[in-house]
């Protein structure tokens, strides 16, 4: 049985995919953050990265207000938009015991009035810290499922969202990494906002996890303007981006224009490579600019590596989008190597 209450023509939106219904009218998003958010010039990091001084800039999404926020916060509004107008009590979502999107739903969740259930895939940890503190902090319901298999995290989705029926409440289940279709447009507001705030753009580079925030911007900027730096969430983030595109009414992209760069994986999703870890500290030192270890960092990593063989060039008007998740500093067992 599909975790979201069955579409009916009054409750728009009960996709479980995320999708808005084939014809049915489509829930507005509501508004969770603080918008616009800045868009930054960073002279001294585009200088230590190979850039023209005046060629870099930092769009702060890192500073979208609610619950610590970030890029999940974009997407949010538009899914919780679906759950609202299907009559949800609680959201259910799945992700990484660190998870940005996991702690943010919880925030969502308890800005709208809602509950949240998080389905980690992960030993719980004998202390709770970084995301997950915010996690408990919000009153979100925790299940753990260690050595979960993306299915596994599905199957329990649907379980814990059981469970909500049987006590009465109507559960709303919440992609991986809250990414669908339906939740990219936040994605394409964010490429709007930035064509406002700084014409003639040439490349942003935004770390790509579950997919819909370079899905967004593909769709509002371009395949030619967007470039996203894998971190190995995903086995195939090539097949979820084109997926994604897919499901966006009025998109047309040849998947073969898509440019997701997999050279910034290392040893995995949880692992901190050499170079984000250089990428951390040159953003640190030059900035003032914090970054976590699993997504912005790696995107800052893959950004320096872009310019230095020529996909970036020196003078292109360059964004990189600064997507939050720096709570999930303080839980990566890195942070000893950083400090
Ligand atoms: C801080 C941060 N940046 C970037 C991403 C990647 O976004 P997406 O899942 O839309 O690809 C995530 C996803 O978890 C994230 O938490």
């Amino acid at each position: 049985m599909p975790a979201n209450p069955p579409p009916q023509s009054a409750r728009p939106g009960t996709a479980p995919s995320g999708k808005a219904p084939p014809g049915g009218p489509e829930p507005a998003p509501v508004c969770l953050g603080t918008w616009p958010t800045p868009i930054e010039p960073a002279p001294r990091l585009a200088a230590a990265a190979g850039l023209a001084a005046d060629a870099l800039w930092i769009k702060r999404d890192d500073l979208s207000g609610l619950g610590g926020g970030g890029n999940k916060v974009r997407k949010l509004q538009y899914t919780c938009a679906q759950a609202l107008a299907a009559g949800a009590t609680t959201l259910v979502t799945s992700g990484a015991p660190q998870s940005n999107h996991a702690r943010l739903t919880a925030a969502a969740a308890a800005r709208l009035g809602l509950r949240a259930v998080l389905v980690l895939g992960g030993e719980q940890p004998a202390q709770s810290q970084g995301n997950l503190a915010l996690d408990y902090l919000a009153d979100a319901r925790l299940a753990w499922l260690p050595g979960a298999t993306p299915e596994q995290l599905r199957d329990e989705v649907e379980r814990q969202a059981q469970l909500v029926r049987d006590e009465g409440g109507v559960p709303f289940a919440i992609p991986f990494g809250g990414s669908s279709s339906f939740s990219a447009r936040g994605y394409v507001d964010c490429g709007t906002e930035l064509l406002g705030q700084l014409p003639g753009i040439d490349q942003v580079v935004v770390a790509f996890g579950s997919g819909a925030t370079m899905a967004g911007l593909v769709a509002s900027l371009g395949a030619e303007r967007v470039i996203g730096i894998d971190t190995g969430a995903v086995a195939d983030p090539g097949a979820v981006l084109a997926e994604l595109l897919d499901g966006m009414p009025g998109v047309a992209v040849r998947r073969a224009d898509l440019r997701i760069d997999r050279g910034q994986v290392g040893a995995g999703y949880a692992a901190l490579t050499p170079d984000a870890a250089a990428a951390m500290r040159l953003a640190a030192r030059t900035e003032g600019i914090f970054l976590d270890p699993t997504y912005t960092a790696r995107a800052l990593a893959g950004l320096i590596a872009c310019v230095a063989d020529g996909r970036i060039g020196h003078r292109d008007r360059t964004v990189f989008l600064h997507t939050g998740g720096l709570p999930g500093l303080f839980g990566h067992p890195a942070l000893p190597q950083l400090t």
